[in-house]
């Protein structure tokens, strides 16, 4: 497959940052006695924070106002926030890091396409904003992956259309994005085992052994 650009997810690709959304709602929703596990919170990889919400409380016997979860949102994210602030550029692996500049050192365009609107405040914590040419993210995004919005604004950005572009995820839903927009997926982490996934690999370097341009 010949890719002229490269598109990643931020949470579970670029950082594992999912650990930390996954403590953030069990600490959130534990007042209600929802039951929450990592199964479940595999679910929520790419969705956004409202819709991850509505799949927790699937098992919620209850019902809240819209008032009540767009503030245990807020709580959520709080919490988040504050697990954020332990990130350093140290928590950006040899690999991640031996990736990226690779794609430069190539002339390939690299690209952020996340569901996250904390994506520019953990790019920074992480010291590597600057490395990225375009950032396409939860903010101002009107539908969450499966849906392939995120990334089809990442290649516009990018100037690419999607066909030359690879898609890194680690969420189901982010590959069946990618492939819903036309995109090349290549799954990492979970999506490692999903079928849908046009390349599957183990760490983010094995992307350098397809070749690009
Ligand atoms: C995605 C995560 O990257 O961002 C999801 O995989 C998360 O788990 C989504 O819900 C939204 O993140 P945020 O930071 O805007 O709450
Ligand atoms: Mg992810």
């Amino acid at each position: 497959m010949q890719y002229k650009g490269v598109i990643f997810d931020l949470d579970g690709v670029i950082c594992f940052t999912d650990r930390f959304h996954y403590l953030a709602w069990k600490q959130a929703v534990e007042p209600l006695g929802v039951y929450f596990d990592e199964k479940i919170n595999d679910r929520l990889r790419g969705v956004s924070r409202e819709q991850s919400l509505e799949i927790i409380l699937e098992k919620y016997d209850g019902k809240l106002s819209s008032q009540e979860k767009a503030s245990l949102c807020e709580t959520k994210n709080n919490i988040y926030k504050q697990l954020l602030t332990n990130l350093s550029p140290n928590d950006v692996s040899e690999d991640v890091m031996f990736t990226l500049c690779s794609l430069k050192h190539r002339g390939v365009p690299i690209a952020i396409g996340s569901s996250s609107k904390n994506t520019r405040f953990i790019l920074e914590r992480l010291g590597i904003l600057e490395i990225f040419d375009a950032i396409s993210d939860g903010n101002g995004l009107t539908k969450s992956k499966p849906d392939p919005e995120v990334f089809l604004k990442a290649a516009n950005m990018l100037q690419l259309p999607p066909d030359k572009c690879l898609v890194v995820e680690d969420a189901e839903s982010g590959i069946d994005a990618g492939n819903a927009g036309g995109f090349t997926t290549v799954g990492i982490g979970v999506a490692a085992s999903y079928e849908k996934s046009n390349y599957k690999i183990n760490k983010l370097s094995d992307i350098l052994q397809l070749k690009g341009n």
